[in-house]
């Protein structure tokens, strides 16, 4: 199954995809994980997205729409994704189309988790991510067993330098203008499904099971 998952910062599309990935089989590609990790490994990628992403802008169309492209060609993809945070605005959009349909794939569904943009303020000054494993919690939603730690290692849980308030107030702003047209342009196609995403992380999930006939 080829599902997109669209929303603001902090609707829950990472919590949902890992969630998602068990159920489906399928494999979860996050641009933002990618992009952070090629960050904290100072890869050449890494190096041009550094200044973007600590900003809360958008990478240049110019790097990571060559960084899909090269990972779709992979076969592991070949009995479906969940494509997380891309695309992003509406040139992302009609480059994924035309790269699908080169490779013969046709997506199922774009899940769209719609949320008032006042509580994902909340949602996203909370998050805390395992320096280590990457788990992410939040410290009233979902917080660790133990304050401050992960529960699978007990690595200590850092914030993302993009979920300090100031930085999360222009993300939200990016997406408005940028990432709301992509949303557009796949009801169009009649491909959306709208995940009413202020609902705890069970309801989500029940929304989309449903959306995704599962
Ligand atoms: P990316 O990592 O994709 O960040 P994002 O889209 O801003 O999304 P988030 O990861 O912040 O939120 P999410 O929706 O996954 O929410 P989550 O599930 O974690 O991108 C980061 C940066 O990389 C971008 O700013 C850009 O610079 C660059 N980038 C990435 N893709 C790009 C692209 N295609 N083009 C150009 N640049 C790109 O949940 C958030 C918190 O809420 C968590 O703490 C969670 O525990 C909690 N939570 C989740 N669901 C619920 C719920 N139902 N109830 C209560 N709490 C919940």
């Amino acid at each position: 199954m080829y599902v997109l998952l669209i929303g603001a910062p902090g609707s829950g599309k990472g919590t949902q995809a890992k969630l998602l990935k068990e159920i489906l089989k399928v494999e979860h590609i996050s641009t933002g994980d990618l992009l952070r990790r090629a960050v904290a490994e100072k890869t050449p990628l890494g190096e041009k997205a550094t200044a973007y992403m600590a900003k809360g802008e958008l990478v240049l169309d110019s790097v990571i729409i060559g960084v899909l492209e090269e990972a779709l060609q992979h076969e592991r993809y070949a009995k479906g994704f969940l494509l997380d945070g891309y695309p992003r605005n509406l040139n992302q959009a009609k480059t994924l189309d035309a790269l699908l349909e080169k490779l013969g794939l046709t997506l199922d569904k774009v899940l769209y988790f719609n949320i008032p943009l006042p509580l994902l303020e909340e949602r996203l000054t909370g998050r805390r991510v395992s320096s280590t494993t990457g788990k992410e919690y939040h410290v009233k939603f979902h917080p660790p067993k133990l304050d401050g730690v992960c529960d699978l290692d007990g690595a200590p849980l850092i914030q993302r330098p993009d979920d300090q308030p100031d930085k999360v107030k222009f993300r939200l702003e990016v997406f408005q203008k940028e990432t709301v047209p992509v949303v557009e342009h796949y009801k169009k196609k009649g491909l959306v499904a709208v995940i009413e995403s202020a609902k705890t992380i069970p309801e989500v999930q029940g929304q989309i099971m449903q959306a995704l006939q599962l």
